[in-house]
C-alpha cells in the first residue's frame, strides 16, 4: 500500500544515474508514490552510462514522450526503460521490469518533464510531497537551484521545498570542485538544504559496484528520514569483533 506522503526524485545530467535509479527503487519498494523529473542531460547521461534508450528513446519518441510538457500521454516507454534498467543494474534476481511485477512498480512513480512547470509539485500547496532529493546533482542544477532561478521543474520544486521547509537533499558529483561550486553548496546548506556528496565510504567493504551504490542510497534515505537497511552501518570495533 502506497504511504500516505510522497517524494520529488530530480535526476540530473551528472555521472552516476546509477544512484538516482537506485533511489528511485528504494523509496518504492519503502511504498513512497515518487514523483521523478529527469532533466534533458540527466537522459543523456543515463544513455550514456546504463546503454538505455536503445531504439526507443530517439528524438521522435522524446518528441512523442513529452508532448510538449504534458505527461498525462503515454511516457509508458521511458518508464519501462527505467524498470529495465533497475532490473539489469540492481536488482537481477528480481522480477521487476518483466510483465508480471510492471502495473506495481510503475504505479508508484509518475515521470514528469522538466518543462511541465504547471505540475502540481511546482506548488507549495502539495501538502502530500514530503521532501526531495536530487540525485546526481550536477554543477549547473546546483548553482540554478542555489540561485532560485527556478527556470525548470527540477529547480522550481527544490525552490518550493526549501521554502515549505521540507527536506532537500542534493548529492553533488564533481570534481574537484572549484570554489563557485564550493560557494554554491554552503549557500544552499545555508538555506536549509542537506548536502551529500556521492562520496562513499569504504568501512564495509564494498565488492561489488551494487554494494557501493546502496551504500549512498542508504544513507540518502537516511537524510529523508526513511528508516531503512539497505547498507551495512558502521557498528564501532566493538560491534565489529565483540558481536555474539
Ligand atoms: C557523460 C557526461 C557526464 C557528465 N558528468 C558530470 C558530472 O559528473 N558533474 C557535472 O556537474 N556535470 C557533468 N556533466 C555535464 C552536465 O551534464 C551539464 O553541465 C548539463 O548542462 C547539466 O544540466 P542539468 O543540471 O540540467 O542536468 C556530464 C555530461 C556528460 C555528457
Amino acid at each position: 500500500m502506497t504511504k500516505k506522503y510522497s517524494y520529488i526524485l530530480a535526476i540530473t545530467g551528472a555521472s552516476g544515474a546509477i544512484y538516482g535509479l537506485s533511489l528511485l527503487k528504494a523509496l518504492i519498494e519503502h511504498s513512497y508514490f515518487v514523483h521523478l523529473i529527469v532533466s534533458e542531460p540527466g537522459f543523456t547521461v543515463m544513455k550514456d552510462e546504463l546503454d538505455m534508450f536503445k531504439g526507443v528513446y530517439n528524438n521522435e519518441d522524446k518528441a512523442k514522450n513529452s508532448n510538449n510538457g504534458n505527461p498525462s500521454i503515454s511516457n509508458f516507454n521511458v518508464k519501462q526503460e527505467i524498470l529495465n534498467a533497475i532490473k539489469l543494474n540492481l536488482s537481477p534476481d528480481s522480477n521487476i521490469g518483466t510483465d508480471a511485477a510492471f502495473n506495481s512498480y510503475t504505479d508508484m512513480f509518475e515521470l514528469l518533464d522538466e518543462k511541465f512547470l504547471e505540475s502540481k509539485i511546482a506548488s507549495g500547496s502539495a501538502k502530500d510531497v514530503k521532501g526531495m532529493a536530487v540525485v546526481p546533482c550536477s554543477m549547473g542544477s546546483l548553482a540554478r537551484i542555489a540561485c532560485g532561478i527556478s527556470g525548470n521543474l527540477i529547480e522550481r520544486a527544490a525552490d518550493v521545498v526549501l521554502k515549505e521547509k521540507k527536506r532537500l537533499v542534493v548529492c553533488p558529483r564533481e570534481t574537484p570542485f572549484n570554489d563557485i561550486h564550493l560557494k554554491n553548496m554552503l549557500s544552499l546548506y545555508s538555506s536549509g538544504a542537506i548536502i551529500l556528496p556521492l562520496i562513499p565510504g569504504f568501512y564495509n567493504k564494498p565488492k561489488t559496484v551494487r554494494d557501493i551504490v546502496d551504500f549512498m542510497t542508504g544513507r540518502i534515505l537516511d537524510s529523508l528520514s526513511i528508516e531503512n537497511d539497505v547498507y551495512e552501518r558502521w557498528r564501532g570495533y566493538k560491534g565489529k569483533y565483540n558481536e555474539k
